[in-house]
């Protein structure tokens, strides 16, 4: 959403439709038998009623008592929804909230949260509320919980939540390579509304020119990686990488696995053949990192990245969420991402493909602040987190709602990281 649409009548009915729709997303997701909720499915995941809860408690934190100046509703549950005062290993034995009073909970914060969005005058010029940004804070908040929750589901390996929706078919890959020109282009942003602290401000970089693929590496590509050994030659790893792979014992993407000569992959509790032409997903940093080098060629820097979008807050123009059929698979419309090919009406004007949506795409990057970086509203959304130890992704997966997204937005994790929904495509300087 773009400045224009402060203030404009429309904005907190789409506001109000927007909570109801993540809302509704959330509860499909927890639709399921208690123990399936508190159980923890991965020490990497919080049970599902922990992140229920929280997306509540967060709402009530955010819009009832920063922005609305409301009391606390239950104060003695805090400590429990706080996501850095206890590890999600621990978060099973904490006394939290059953799946039954969880929905209550955030059930009531939603009612007062409502009558807050009622008294909303778009033109406040105090930030929390000037157009509508606490609301847009706390929408994507909950869509990011509930793509966390689908990685869970996913770990889970249980079935459900597999979801068939049609996706277009792909293309065979003309191109597969589009060049960059040299030149200075705007990173980041001062206009969209319910940016991220952290995709602000806007800044001009100048790169050199280089080379970026036309799609996301796909699975067959990266089949041929893992059948030259790539996983037992050092040369194309970095030595922490190495180290990883020694360490873990992984020779493919986490979720697929061999017999005889085929290669199967499991999607959510259902084993399927590995589809060729579909983007590769459930790899970490260090497995792109590697087939980058294999392929004689490197990871994109995000300015890399962004630039290949073209400047506008979607590769294909400024249009919001909305129709976006054929143009990205956001949304969780299918549980995949779509065969290459499968967006041209998707493209960046430089012609680059599946930028937004289908898998997260890891970047050469780490997570860092731009110049004139400025937190807000709070420190432990992203500043906590900038340095050499996370790195960014970028685009958006098939799971990513389209109101979480858009081509400044910024997604970090650690190089290990391998249950989210993360692939990649690769890049190369100019000879
Ligand atoms: C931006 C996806 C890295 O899930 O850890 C959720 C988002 N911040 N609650 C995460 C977030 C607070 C964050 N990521
Ligand atoms: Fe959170």
């Amino acid at each position: 959403m773009t400045e224009l649409d402060i203030g404009m009548p429309g904005l907190k009915d789409r506001i109000a439709a927007e909570l109801a729709a993540v809302r509704e997303r959330s509860l499909v997701y927890t639709d399921a038998d208690d123990e399936v909720l508190t159980r923890q499915h991965s020490p990497l995941m919080s049970p599902l009623v922990w992140d229920l809860a929280h997306v509540g408690n967060y709402e009530e934190l955010w819009v009832l008592r920063e922005a609305g100046g409301i009391e606390p509703l239950r104060p003695e549950i805090d400590h429990l929804y706080d996501a850095f005062r206890y590890p999600r290993a621990d978060r099973p034995t904490l006394p939290l909230l059953a799946p039954a009073e969880a929905r209550r909970y955030i059930s009531g914060v939603r009612g007062r949260v409502l009558d807050v969005l009622d008294r909303l005058d778009p033109a406040d010029p105090d930030p929390l509320r000037a157009g509508g940004f606490v609301f847009g804070l706390v929408l994507q908040h909950e869509h990011q919980h509930d793509e966390t929750m689908l990685a869970t589901l996913q770990l889970s390996r249980r079935p459900g939540l597999v979801r068939d929706g049609e996706l277009p078919p792909g293309a065979p890959a003309t191109d597969p390579e589009v060049h960059i020109p040299a030149g200075i282009f705007s990173m980041g942003t001062d206009t969209v509304a319910w940016a991220y602290d952290n995709e602000r401000p806007a800044h001009r970089r100048h790169l050199p020119g280089y080379w970026i693929d036309r799609h996301p590496v796909t699975c067959g590509a990266y089949l041929r990686f893992v059948e030259d050994g790539g996983y037992r030659d050092p040369r194309w790893w970095l030595p922490q990488g190495w180290e990883w792979v020694e360490r873990s014992g992984v020779d493919a993407p986490l979720f697929w696995t061999r017999d005889g000569d085929t290669w199967w992959r499991l999607r959510f509790g259902r084993e399927e053949p590995v589809p060729p032409d579909e983007p590769v997903q459930h790899v970490s940093w260090y497995e792109a990192d590697a087939y980058a080098r294999w392929a004689g060629k490197r990871l994109p820097t995000e300015a890399e990245w962004e630039k290949a979008c073209g400047g506008r807050e979607y590769p294909w123009g400024d249009a919001g969420p909305g129709d976006l059929g054929d143009r990205a698979n956001l949304g969780h419309r299918a549980a995949r991402p779509a065969p290459v090919g499968a967006y041209p009406a998707g493209a960046s004007p430089y012609g680059v493909e599946q930028l937004v949506g289908d898998v997260w795409e890891w970047t050469d990057s780490w997570f860092q602040p731009y110049p004139g970086f400025r937190s807000f509203p709070y420190k432990e959304y992203s500043e906590v987190f900038f340095g050499e130890t996370y790195r960014v992704l970028r685009g958006g997966s098939w799971a990513t709602h389209p109101s979480a997204v858009r081509t400044t937005f910024r997604n970090w994790d650690l190089p290990i990281r391998r249950q989210i929904f993360a692939g990649f495509r690769c890049a190369r300087s100019e000879d």
